[in-house]
Parts: C-alpha cells; sequence; structure tokens
C-alpha cells in the first residue's frame, strides 16, 4: 500500500543513453507518457546526468558506443556511492550470452535485446522501478528504526539514572525505617515499664501516707498497726522491694541499646571504628529475652537447651537485634498458646544459635521471599517486614548464615552459623 502511494506520487525519471539519436527518439517518444525521460548520446554525458538532479530513478544503457562504452559507464556508476542504486538495464543488440552474463555480473538489473517490443520493454521498467522503490523504502524504514533505537536507547538511559536515583532515595528511606523499627522495640518496653513502676510508686506512696498518719498517734493502736501491715501485703511491697530494681535494670539495659543504636549511626559515619569484641552469646540471648519478656510471657512458653558454645568475635549488640526479631517473629507466629525452644551449639569452626517454634509455619511460596526488605505477610501496622533482612544483613557482616525450616501449621525453625573467628571486617562495612 505504502510503496504503491509513492510510485503514484512520484513520477520515475528515466535516463536514456545510446549513441543512436533514432533510438533515442523512439524509446523517448514511447516513454514520455509514462516518465520524466533524460537523454545522453555518450558514456560521459551520462555519469555526469546520472550524478545531478533530477537523479534518474533506472538508466537504459546501450552497451557499443563510441569512446566509453556501456561496460565502462556502469563500472563507474557502481563504484560511485551518489549513483551506485541507480538500477541499470541494458540494452544492446548485442546477442550472446556471454555479453549478457558479463553484463549482469558488472551489475545490470536486466539484459534487453534491440529491437524489442516496447510494451515488453515498459513491463521491465515498470518492474524494476517497483523493486528499486521497495529497496528505498526499506533503506529509509532501516534508517529510520536506526534512529528511533538509538532514541530509544538515550530514553533507557534516562530512565535508568532516574531509578538508580529513587533506589537511592529508598535505601536511605529502608535504612530509616530499619533505625525506627530496631528502637521501637526498646522505647516500647522501657514505656510499659514506666507505667509499672508508677503504679508501684502510688502504692509506695499509699504506704507511706499511711504510716505518716499513724505516726500521729500516740501509742499507735493495735488497729492501725493491724491496718498498716494488711496494708503492706495488699500492696505487695516485698514484691515491689524485688521487681522495682528489675523494671529499672531492664529499661537501663533497653535505653542502652537505644544509645548502641545511635552510636551504630555515629560509627557510619566513622568508618575507622572498630566495635568488635569477645561476645557470649548466650548472655546476649538472656538479656533479649528479657528485654522482649512483655511480648513473650502470656502466651510463650520458652525453653533455652543451651550447649557449650565458645565466645566468638562479633558485635553482640547487633546479634541481639537478629535474637530480638527472631523471638519476636516466632512470638507473633504462635497465635494462641505455643512454645520457643532457643538452642545453641558449635563445630569446630561455627557456633549456630537456633530458635524455632511450634506457630502457624510459613507458605513455601514465602519461603524463598522472607528475607526480601519489605517483605511482611502481617496486617499494616503490625509488620514492616524489615527485620529478617536487617538481622540477614548483620549476619552476613558477621561471615554468617541464616537457614530457615519450616512446614506450614507445624512451626518454624530459624537457625543463625556464625564463625567463631570473625571475618576481617570492621563494623561500619
Ligand atoms: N517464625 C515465623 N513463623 C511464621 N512466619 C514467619 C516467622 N518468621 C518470619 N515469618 C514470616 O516472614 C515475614 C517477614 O518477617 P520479618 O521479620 O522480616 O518482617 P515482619 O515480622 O513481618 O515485620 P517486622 O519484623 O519488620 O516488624 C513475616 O511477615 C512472616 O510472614
Ligand atoms: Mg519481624
Amino acid at each position: 500500500m505504502e510503496l504503491d502511494k509513492q510510485s503514484a506520487e512520484h513520477q520515475a525519471t528515466i535516463l536514456l543513453v545510446d549513441d543512436e539519436s533514432i533510438n533515442l527518439s523512439i524509446f523517448g517518444q514511447f516513454l514520455t507518457p509514462h516518465y520524466q525521460v533524460l537523454v545522453a548520446t555518450n558514456g560521459e554525458r551520462a555519469l555526469q546526468l546520472a550524478g545531478s538532479r533530477p537523479k534518474p530513478d533506472l538508466i537504459l544503457l546501450d552497451v557499443m558506443m563510441p569512446g566509453m562504452d556501456g561496460y565502462q559507464v556502469i563500472g563507474h556508476l557502481k563504484a560511485d556511492p551518489n549513483t551506485l542504486d541507480i538500477p541499470v538495464i541494458f540494452v544492446t543488440a548485442l546477442s550472446s550470452d556471454l555479453e549478457e552474463e558479463r553484463g549482469l555480473l558488472l551489475g545490470a538489473v536486466d539484459y534487453i535485446y534491440k529491437p524489442c517490443h516496447l510494451s515488453i520493454l515498459l513491463a521491465r521498467i515498470k518492474t524494476q522501478l517497483e523493486l528499486k522503490n521497495a529497496r528505498d523504502w526499506l533503506k529509509d524504514q532501516n534508517a529510520y528504526l536506526e534512529t528511533e533505537v538509538q532514541r530509544r536507547y538515550l530514553e533507557n538511559q534516562a530512565v535508568h539514572l532516574q531509578l538508580l536515583q529513587s533506589e537511592k532515595l529508598a535505601a536511605i528511606g529502608q535504612l530509616a525505617a530499619g533505625i525506627a523499627h530496631e528502637i521501637n522495640n526498646p522505647i516500647g518496653f522501657v514505656n510499659s515499664n514506666l507505667n509499672t513502676l508508677s503504679g508501684y510508686l502510688r502504692d509506695i506512696f499509699c504506704v507511706l501516707d499511711a504510716w505518716g498518719a499513724a505516726l500521729n498517734e500516740n501509742p499507735i493502736s493495735i488497729e492501725t498497726q493491724q491496718n498498716l501491715r494488711e496494708l503492706k501485703q495488699t500492696k505487695q511491697l516485698d514484691y515491689l522491694r524485688g521487681d522495682i530494681p528489675e523494671l529499672i535494670a531492664e529499661s537501663r539495659e533497653g535505653l542502652s541499646r537505644v544509645r548502641d543504636i545511635i552510636q551504630d549511626l555515629k560509627d557510619f559515619a566513622h568508618v575507622d571504628k572498630n566495635d568488635w569484641e569477645l561476645g557470649d552469646l548466650h548472655k546476649g540471648l538472656d538479656s533479649t529475652l528479657n528485654i522482649i519478656s512483655n511480648e513473650l510471657k502470656y502466651h510463650c512458653t520458652v525453653h533455652r537447651q543451651y550447649g557449650e558454645i565458645p565466645q566468638i568475635s562479633c558485635i553482640l549488640s547487633q546479634l541481639n537485634q537478629v535474637f530480638m526479631n527472631l523471638l519476636i517473629n516466632a512470638a507473633h507466629a504462635i497465635e494462641t498458646k505455643g512454645d520457643i525452644h532457643i538452642r545453641t551449639g558449635c563445630t569446630e569452626q561455627e557456633v549456630w544459635v537456633e530458635i524455632s517454634d511450634n506457630g502457624k509455619g510459613i507458605a513455601p511460596e514465602n519461603l524463598s521471599r522472607l528475607f526480601e526488605p519489605f517483605f511482611t505477610t502481617k496486617p499494616v501496622g503490625k509488620g514492616t517486614g524489615l527485620g529478617l533482612s536487617i538481622s540477614q544483613n548483620i549476619v552476613r557482616k558477621h561471615g554468617g548464615r541464616i537457614e530457615v525450616a519450616s512446614e506450614l501449621g507445624q512451626g518454624s525453625r530459624f537457625r543463625v552459623w556464625l564463625p567463631i573467628q570473625a571475618p576481617n571486617l570492621s563494623s561500619s562495612e
């Protein structure tokens, strides 16, 4: 369709080259109603017209001419990039297969013997012009496609740069969300301890007020003494004496974890600082369990089955974050009541810490996605989906790995493997 339209719109130009003017006149008269016709009586003039405007769409070329013959003319035409693509039909009285072969080998598209039937000549010209149009069209399309490919390549590069930029922003957002996540837990339980402490203080002041009132009696009546004893019992002063220091110690630990995280942020800027230490993982597990006991104590029974393990070189505060994430995940997986087992052990080179639960388990299709940042099956507001991805980063930094096994409806087991000898890394990596 496109090709027909093109040929209809554009009247083709034919260059006739013949040293005999009678031939030029016959062909010229016959072709003029169909095409724009140019004529040349020798090779030199033919080359001149072929290289100027309007450029011929096809050349009818005589072979035998004085001076430059047809074969030489086609040689020049094919050597010049400007005229190379003009189709040439030889029209000659030289009737021999060898001559025809020679002409075709030199690049002619057709070979016609004189005298020829003019309507056949017209049909062959038409065919060659259509072929040329098709070639020209393909060439234009190729050129268009090449520029289009180039344009899209540049466009893609711009999009790629934009993506890199937004990935960077996402990474910063992820970092901030991660920090918020790690700070949120200790802040939560320090807050709840403060609430408990303020309740305790109310009780203590209530007892103190009663004592103050009693001191006004002289002597203190038996009944008041009995009341005071009962009040001391109701307010569980003996229990408070033990629990208050524990609450304060736990809150201190929580705050020091927040301080550690802030320290981590500072370390981020001070790349030369080294926080690696010989850490006792059992101590780390115990302190983490204390911190999150509020999350666990109502519906989980925690079983500690610690093996004999050496201290390992690590950043203990970070490993505590890993244990905290795994334990809280286990607690969340237990919907009503269940058990969490913490086991530890070692090989010659590595120690392992395993946290398993008999909660709802993980669907097989989710197993490979657990460590992706923001992957969560929890409702909005309950989970950010960062716990495991942060934990994996920490464990990898320690040269270790996390293994997972889970069965839907049965429970899950996360095993953290850590080398006893830390890799040669600094805390800032
Ligand atoms: N012990 C487990 N039992 C069942 N599913 C688990 C367990 N641990 C992790 N998962 C699944 O893995 C998902 C990702 O865990 P991850 O700790 O990374 O994020 P989260 O717990 O959803 O949110 P966040 O820890 O950021 O508050 C969870 O949403 C849950 O579907
Ligand atoms: Mg989690």
